[in-house]
């Protein structure tokens, strides 16, 4: 066995480990410290006319908050602030999935849900709180509240948020964490079933072929039936799947990272839906940074070949 094979062996692949140890520095590849012109037009009407915060404040708010955001875990969304720009309104897939929450009455989760931000857009354009779901591993939630201000209104009334692994997720029964009230804590898989739209934006590109699949068909278990879809993005690639460490910087080797293109994207559909007796329709693309409106400059730290795969995956049986 290699050396990064036995360490991919013995890692808790849970979470990465860098985003917890880079914490600690902004001295990593992913982090710039001006972000003055990725605060858009877009950023600030959203920040002004949903969350209130007056016009000459939200520079300052958006620096501050992306400090508490990096103490936490040290992510590329962090350190490029691409967490300003929500990227589910981005996938093909957005006009049908306000539809069905909006107008049908669709459950909407996002895991791997961070600040909230792809479902505070949700809400903005006009899906109900109540529909809409959350998961993460490590709260960011709260810093979503201060960045939002919203903990006192509709959204942080109504959206239901838990902290769960996704690789490894449990029920309430499974976990001994109690809330203030003494009660027991929800976790995922109690919405198993339950839900009609999946998002997993970002995060799935942090695991290898084997956890992406396990992953995956716990999103099968927890979506409701025919017709519910999978929708997300991840960094994917026109060249090589898996990513070996090719420069001291680049975080995403640790784990043997395995970065798609559309047609292993559907390769793995096809694994899962054997797996789990279901069927899925898998499609992805493969988009250029600048094609989503990210610098491609900021990503010469993972190579030339890396995109953004963006995925809708609709249940058929
Ligand atoms: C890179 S961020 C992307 C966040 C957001 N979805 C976006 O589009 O910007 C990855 C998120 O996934 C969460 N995460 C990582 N591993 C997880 C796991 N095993 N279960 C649940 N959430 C996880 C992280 O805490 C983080 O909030």
């Amino acid at each position: 066995m290699s050396l990064l094979n036995k360490l991919n062996a013995d890692a808790d692949t849970s979470e990465t480990s860098w985003s917890k140890t880079y914490t600690e520095t902004k001295e990593v590849a992913f982090f710039v410290s001006n972000m003055d012109d990725r605060i858009t037009q877009d950023v600030r009407h959203f920040l002004q006319s949903y969350s209130g915060i007056p016009r000459h404040d939200i520079v300052e708010h958006v620096y501050r908050i992306r400090e508490k955001a990096w103490a936490i875990r040290a992510y590329p969304c962090t350190g490029f602030a691409l967490f300003l720009q929500p990227m589910l309104p981005l996938n093909p897939a957005y006009p049908f999935i306000l539809e069905r929450v909006r107008n049908e009455g669709a459950n909407f989760i996002d895991v791997g849900c961070f600040v909230g931000q792809d479902l505070r857009r949700l809400v903005f354009d006009g899906c109900p709180p109540s529909s809409l779901f959350g998961c993460d591993i490590v709260n960011h939630w709260d810093v979503g509240f201060e960045f939002y201000r919203d903990k006192d209104r509709p959204f942080g009334k109504n959206v239901k948020y838990i902290e769960d692994d996704m690789l490894h997720p449990k029920t309430k029964n499974q976990s001994n964490e109690e809330t203030l009230d003494g009660d027991v804590d929800m976790k995922l898989m109690d919405w198993k079933g339950q839900m009609d739209i999946i998002n997993a934006a970002l995060v799935l590109h942090h695991w290898n072929w084997d956890d992406q699949v396990a992953v995956c068909k716990n999103l099968v278990r927890l979506s409701r039936g025919p017709e519910s879809m999978i929708v997300g993005c991840q960094i994917g690639s026109t060249g090589k799947n898996v990513m070996e460490p090719h420069c001291e910087e680049n975080p995403y080797g640790t784990f043997q990272t395995y970065w798609h293109n559309p047609e292993t994207w559907k390769s793995m559909w096809a694994v899962i839906a054997e797996e789990t007796g279901t069927k899925w329709e898998a499609k992805a693309e493969l988009k250029t940074f600048d094609q989503i409106g990210w610098r491609a400059s900021d990503w010469w730290y993972i190579g030339a070949c890396s995109r953004v795969l963006q995925f809708v995956v609709k249940r058929l049986e």
